[in-house]
């Protein structure tokens, strides 16, 4: 019995992405992992950060001399040069600020393009590895999103980090404990200040979050509503329904702006009590200084010296607050593609698998269950063996399971019990890259790379030459189209091909097939889309293909697989009947009666 995973239709991916839990420590921990690799260009931000609040910390110290010295000094030649010498020292620590500054952003520019580029295609190698069942289970354009905000959370986490939490907090500290130093009360009075106003922030944030999801819903079912619009532009064109869509749309438009109007209502309010508490300290300060001055305990330069610290650290807070907003937002985007990367991949290879060894390409189904949905069984108990260079048809009727059976061999999805096996392997137990290159298969519908035509043909074999493929092409008789088309073999083919018509894209797939010449073909539906004439040059050029290899070959048109060594009917999850064309319709069954209604079908 071949060991699964986990059979449950729990393990759905897109049920899994709803119900996993990602924790804020967890998207930390990758960041961190991601800014440890370039730990020197981090200290140099680190560095650089706390160069320039520290100078911006000392200069108001000199500002503070220097007002003095204006104040109460005579105006002597000696006077004069100690104020410029004053002036040269705040120069000074201008330039130092600016230099660090400078490093700073510098090697903040190096460390997220870097850190963004890495997680992208880390994000890429996972997420491609992902079954075929989470592809069919998540929208395209989803993932697409996830995987560029993935990276964009990171830089806007760490600019938050770095360039606005960091900095604020070492002001913050350093304005703090100087005015401390010099009068005990304004320094207790600033940092009190400072906690309430923190305290706030984090209270609010709270209380905006839901605010905040609401928009993002109403953001996301605006974005929702109209890709599938615009991918459904033809059916609106042609059952008229342009007005009723607009309709639909505005509805949702209006949703969204009730929520965006909401969230923004609270931002605002927000602003204003921040507002308030910012005057609030500062004429606070200004009334306790000018208490004190009265006392003669401080001097006019302390005025000077609170006041930057003021303007400073008022420059930095105001801030915070949007950036708090973000900071929250980046998270909120970095766990959409966490979900996915911690949500194993559905179909691995074991352990130190080794890779398949291929002779004659027998395949065998022994007692293999299958489902999607438990409670709709797809193949229960399925026995087939096929041997090395047989040529199989599978028919029966739509939704029977035919395709899936060819998926599961190609360990697309894993089988739920039984034995799967190519040449006495399991296929569970050897590299899924080394069963797939066993296997030339022609989808159903075939899909293609918007690239060229020589590329897509190519990816039958990456390595084979252009006369190669232009070979494959012609014995596909796709060279005939490519021709004709004004770039040739170098016309793109627009997303999934949609610029090929459906026989001209199943004729590219069976030229990848052509080139990729592995010892098992499979053919689904492979000439479906093709006219008689058509179907009957490549049937030629398949059947030279076939020789040799193991075939599978599944077709509704019957006439396509007479030919076939044996032909097997499945129905109910299992083998309604088999034998060759002539047996089954001598035995009179299903076979028969679809024989029937297609000859019918030609003799009228
Ligand atoms: N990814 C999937 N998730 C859930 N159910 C699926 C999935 N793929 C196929 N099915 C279901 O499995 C059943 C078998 O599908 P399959 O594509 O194998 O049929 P088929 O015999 O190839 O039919 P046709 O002749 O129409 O191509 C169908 O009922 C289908 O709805
Ligand atoms: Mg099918």
């Amino acid at each position: 019995m071949v060991k699964q995973p986990d059979p449950s239709p729990k393990h759905d991916a897109r049920k899994a992405s709803a119900t996993s839990r990602v924790r804020t420590g967890d998207i930390f921990r990758v960041y961190a992992r991601e800014t440890r690799k370039h730990w020197v260009l981090f200290m140099a931000v680190f560095l650089g950060a706390l160069g320039a609040q520290i100078a911006g910390i000392i200069s108001p110290l000199y500002m503070k001399m220097l007002f003095n010295a204006v104040a109460s000094d005579p105006r002597t030649a000696q006077s004069f040069h100690d104020l410029v010498g004053l002036v040269v020292i705040i120069a000074a620590l201008s330039l130092i600020g600016w230099i660090a500054q400078r490093v700073q952003t510098y090697s903040i520019i190096h460390l997220e393009s870097r850190g963004m580029a890495d997680l992208s295609a880390d994000a890429f190698d996972y997420l491609i590895g992902h079954s075929y069942q989470f592809f069919v289970s998540h929208f395209g354009g989803t993932l697409t999103r996830r995987v560029s905000k993935f990276a964009g959370a990171f830089e806007t986490i760490m600019d938050n980090v770095m360039l606005a939490f960091f900095p604020t907090a070492v002001f913050a500290v350093g304005a703090v404990w100087v005015l401390f130093l010099r009068n005990h009360v304004l320094g207790i009075a600033l940092a009190a200040w400072i906690v309430c106003f923190i305290a706030f922030q984090i209270y609010v944030a709270r209380l905006r979050r839901p605010l905040r999801v609401a928009r993002s819903e109403a953001d996301s079912k605006m974005v929702g509503t109209l890709s599938d619009a615009i991918s459904n532009q033809n059916t609106i064109a042609l059952f008229s329904g342009k007005e009723h869509e607009g309709g639909i749309f505005r509805g949702v438009i209006e949703l969204w702006r009730k929520a965006t109007m909401r969230s923004w209502n609270a931002d605002e309010m927000i602003w204003s009590v921040q507002g308030i508490l910012i005057v609030g300290i500062n004429v606070g300060l200004l009334y306790g200084a000018v208490v004190y001055w009265e006392q003669g305990l401080i001097t006019i330069g302390d005025f000077v010296l609170i006041q930057s610290y003021l303007i400073g650290l008022f420059g930095q807070l105001t801030g915070i607050s949007m950036q708090l907003r973000r900071f929250h937002d980046a998270f909120a985007d970095a766990v959409e593609m966490m979900e996915i990367i911690q949500l194993p991949h559905e179909v691995k290879d074991v352990p130190d698998a080794p890779p398949l060894r291929i002779g004659t390409g027998t395949i065998v189904f022994h007692d293999v269950d299958f489902w999607f949905n438990e409670e709709k069984p797809i193949l229960t108990g399925f026995n087939l063996s096929i041997g090395g260079g047989e040529k199989l048809a599978l028919v029966g009727p739509s939704g029977a399971g035919k395709t899936t059976i060819t998926k599961l061999l190609l360990r697309l999805y894993d089988i739920k019990g039984g034995v799967l096996a190519i040449d006495g392997q399991d296929i569970a137990k050897v590299t899924q890259d080394s069963v797939r290159d066993a296997i030339a298969f022609v989808p159903q519908e075939p899909i293609l790379f918007h690239r060229s035509l020589m590329e897509n043909i190519r990816y039958g074999r990456r390595n084979a030459t252009d006369e190669e493929v232009i070979e494959a092409a012609k014995k596909a008789h796709c060279h005939e189209f490519i021709e004709e088309l004004p770039e040739k073999y170098g016309t793109f083919v627009g997303e999934r091909g949609v610029k090929l018509s459906g026989g001209e894209r199943q004729r590219v797939a069976i030229a990848r097939a052509i080139l990729k010449d592995a010892p098992i073909l499979v053919l689904d539906e492979a000439t479906s889309s093709l006219d008689s004439e058509s179907e009957a040059l490549i049937q030629d050029a398949l059947h030279t293909l076939m020789e040799g290899k193991t075939v599978i070959v599944i077709a509704h048109r019957l006439s396509t697989i007479m030919k076939m060594d044996r032909i097997v009917v499945v129905e109910h999850g299992g083998i309604a009947a088999q034998g060759t064309h002539e047996e089954l319709l001598a035995a009179n069954g299903l076979y028969h009666k679809l024989w029937s209604i297609q000859a019918g079908g030609f003799r009228e």
